[in-house]
């Protein structure tokens, strides 16, 4: 069960080539990172395999299958086995961060799915644990959105997304804009998550250092195809140019045990 792109080309008009015959396969239980330049088509890739978006050519492979064939009702399912985490903490201020977090465990397609409605003490159980996962107290249960702080609310916003037990999890750019301490938390978080749920993740990003540090595989998209697939000590090593100029600084900041785990000499060494 896995995650597949097939040839997939879109254009968003003539003039608009965004993807053209992207071809990859993410593994099961990964962290793929999908890096490239902003307006590349990396947010345009995620919105493909939740149906958002259908290709002009090609397919999209979802547990074996072709979404781009299925109907709305056949992609409720599918996108409740895909949880989308946004940039943005996507939670309604109106409800407290209990409603927020159980929000998805009352919508028809996820009690269809059990084909039984959930008892409030079964949803209180499902979010204190969701909860404890990102390492938030059970007194912010009561509070709402605007009463907690942001790193706070994109826990709540991760809690929510992981609440319906999804097999994989799609993160677009979860951590720009956020300052170094938060980041590396939210870091912390998608690779625990990640592990400790068993799920396949896909982390869209910016950030180099974000994906050497939790990456299994790095993919870069360019000129509409993939440039570069690889894990961590391959993307270190390689002569590419673009990623070597992505890599440039991240490199740089690399603590000397940092180094030696993805394989590289001593800084200033002969290589
Ligand atoms: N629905 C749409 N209609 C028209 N153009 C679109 C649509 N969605 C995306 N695009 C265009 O496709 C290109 C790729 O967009 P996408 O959002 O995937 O970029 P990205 O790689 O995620 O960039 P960023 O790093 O800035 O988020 C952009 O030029 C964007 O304007
Ligand atoms: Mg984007």
């Amino acid at each position: 069960m896995s995650i597949r792109f097939d040839e997939v080309h879109k254009s968003f008009g003539p003039k608009k080539r965004i993807l053209q015959g992207v071809s990859f396969e993410v593994k099961t239980g990964e962290i793929l990172f999908i890096l490239g330049r902003s307006g590349v088509g990396k947010s345009v890739t995620l919105k493909h395999i939740v149906g958002v978006l259908k290709p002009d050519r090609g397919a999209v492979w979802v547990d074996g299958q072709d979404v781009t064939k299925l109907d709305e009702l056949e992609m409720a399912d599918i996108r409740r086995k895909c949880g989308m985490v946004f940039q943005h903490p996507a939670l309604l201020d109106s409800l407290t961060v209990y409603e927020n977090v159980s929000f998805g465990l009352r919508t028809p397609q996820y009690t269809q799915s059990l084909q039984r409605p959930l008892t409030e003490a079964e949803i209180r159980k499902i979010v204190l644990e969701k909860l404890s996962l990102v390492q938030l107290p059970s007194k912010v249960l009561e509070r709402y959105p605007t009463e907690i702080s942001y790193g706070m609310q994109k826990r709540v916003s991760l809690a929510r997304t992981i609440a319906p037990g999804p097999d994989y999890l799609l993160f677009d750019e979860p951590t720009t804009g956020l300052d170094p301490i938060t980041t590396n938390a939210v870091n912390e978080l998608i690779f625990r998550l990640s592990r400790e749920l068993k799920v396949t993740s896909i982390v869209v990003s910016h950030d180099m250092n974000c994906a050497l540090k939790i990456a299994d595989r790095i993919l870069v998209l360019e000129g509409g195809n993939i440039l570069f697939l690889g894990d961590v000590q391959e993307t270190v090593r390689t002569k590419e140019p673009l990623i070597r100029e992505f890599l440039a600084e991240t490199l740089e900041l690399l603590t000397p045990e940092e180094r030696s785990r993805y394989g590289l000499g001593e800084k200033g060494a002969k290589k």
